[in-house]
């Protein structure tokens, strides 16, 4: 896709797919890249609504420059969030259109003099400020911590465009189609899951007030930064957002494991057993020394059962487990029912450190036994990880 896609009459798709980039934030896995969506809205002056990060810089102006032709100026360059897969092409652009407004709220304006020593022709805007680019007008509204205190939602009353940002976005390259009737929804749908329990999760609150705020807004394209521009179904997924954002889950269980030797490993099969013996159809097991993190919290986040399962190492919890525990505890869970079980060989750690996890890193209810085993787990400790399970199931069963 090396040139703009029309999205609405003036204006053109000009992002661009990163297939470089392994480790999104130098954190998540990119293993079907993402996508950096920049939009350029056209009228008597031209806008650019975000960018793109910084290696891509040629390839968004070539679009850019294939819409305006060589010689005319972007006008405008609309910040709507300053973390870097978005504002990293802001310096070059100043230095190449030296006349162009940079617009931002005040929170954006002080982020451009911070990341990239940028304060000339900076236009700050307040919340709801209409800035005219002729006949057409771009609308501003803050939405703070959706992703970073800065980050604003940009409307375009003409094409009904909400520009959102990092909100309702997703990992995945666009491949080929751009837009939701061109895509196939269910292959993005996980990597969209992924991203929302990565990146956003921590942010509930602050997406629900953006839903609600904007949500009289007569929306017929959601064109968010990252992944499809749904043009065809815009409601599916605001609709989408605002169920993570309250934290609905699906009944199922997460069983998250690391396991040395194979002790751990035994008692977290004897619960993910007991869980299928009990009718529990939708169980993901996790090897957290082999399954990268991202995937584990994208699954934590869909489901409402959480069973989490660790040796002790220097008397402490083996560190993969506690990473786990490191990113749950900053999105801090809702409405979740929790499983623990630990080993340890001459001092304890995991299982303490694990009930602190269940007593101050979300709002669980601890599902009983918690089994911990010296060395290896006794044919009884297993049994306990199995009434763990079960108990588990009718937990379940209960909330559903
Ligand atoms: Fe896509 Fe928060 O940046």
């Amino acid at each position: 896709m090396h040139s703009a896609i029309p999205v609405a009459d003036g204006v053109h798709w000009v992002g661009v797919n990163d297939y470089e980039t392994h480790l999104f934030e130098a954190i998540w896995p990119l293993p079907r890249g993402i996508s950096y969506n920049a939009y350029l809205v056209v009228d008597e002056k031209a806008a650019l609504v975000d960018g793109v990060k910084a290696p891509f810089l040629d390839e968004m102006l070539g679009k850019v420059r294939g819409v305006l032709g060589p010689a005319r100026p972007l006008d405008y360059l609309v910040v709507n969030h300053m973390e870097p897969d978005h504002s990293g092409t802001v310096r070059a652009l100043r230095d190449l259109y030296p006349e162009m407004q940079i617009v931002g709220n005040a929170k954006t304006a002080a982020f451009l003099k911070k990341f990239f020593g940028v304060e000339r022709n900076v236009r700050v805007v307040e919340d709801g400020e209409t800035l005219s680019l002729g006949a057409r007008d771009l609308q501003f509204h803050l939405t703070p911590m959706v992703h970073w205190p800065e980050t604003m939602m940009t409307w375009d009353p003409a094409g009904r465009i909400l520009f959102s940002g990092d909100a309702f976005g997703g990992f995945g390259a666009l491949a080929g189609g751009v837009f939701d009737d061109e895509v196939d929804i269910p292959y993005y749908e996980d990597e969209t899951l992924r991203y929302f329990s990565n990146i956003v999760g921590k942010y509930c609150r602050p997406v629900q007030k953006a839903i609600e705020k904007l949500g009289d807004l007569p929306v017929a394209v959601v064109a968010s930064t990252h992944g499809p521009v749904w043009r065809s179904d815009p409601g599916r997924i605001i609709d989408t957002y605002a169920r993570w954002s309250r934290q609905e889950t699906e009944p199922g269980v997460v069983v998250a494991f690391a396991s040395m030797y194979g002790g751990t490993q035994q008692m977290a099969e004897a619960v993910a057993r007991s869980l299928a013996e009990a009718g529990v159809e939708k169980v993901r097991v996790h090897d957290l020394s082999r399954t990268h993190v991202s995937y584990v919290i994208r699954d934590v986040w869909r489901f409402r059962g959480l069973v989490v399962g660790g040796p002790t190492y220097n008397t402490r919890l083996f560190p993969p487990v506690e990473n786990l525990l490191g990113h749950l505890e900053n999105d801090r869970l809702r409405g979740r029912l929790l499983g623990i079980f630990g080993t340890y060989a001459w001092s304890g750690g995991a299982v303490e450190r694990l009930r602190s996890f269940a007593e101050d890193g979300g709002e669980f209810d601890l599902v009983e036994p918690v089994v911990e085993a010296e060395c290896r787990a006794t044919p009884e400790q297993l049994q306990a990880c199995a009434d763990m399970g079960r108990n588990m199931a009718e937990a379940l069963k209960k909330h559903a």
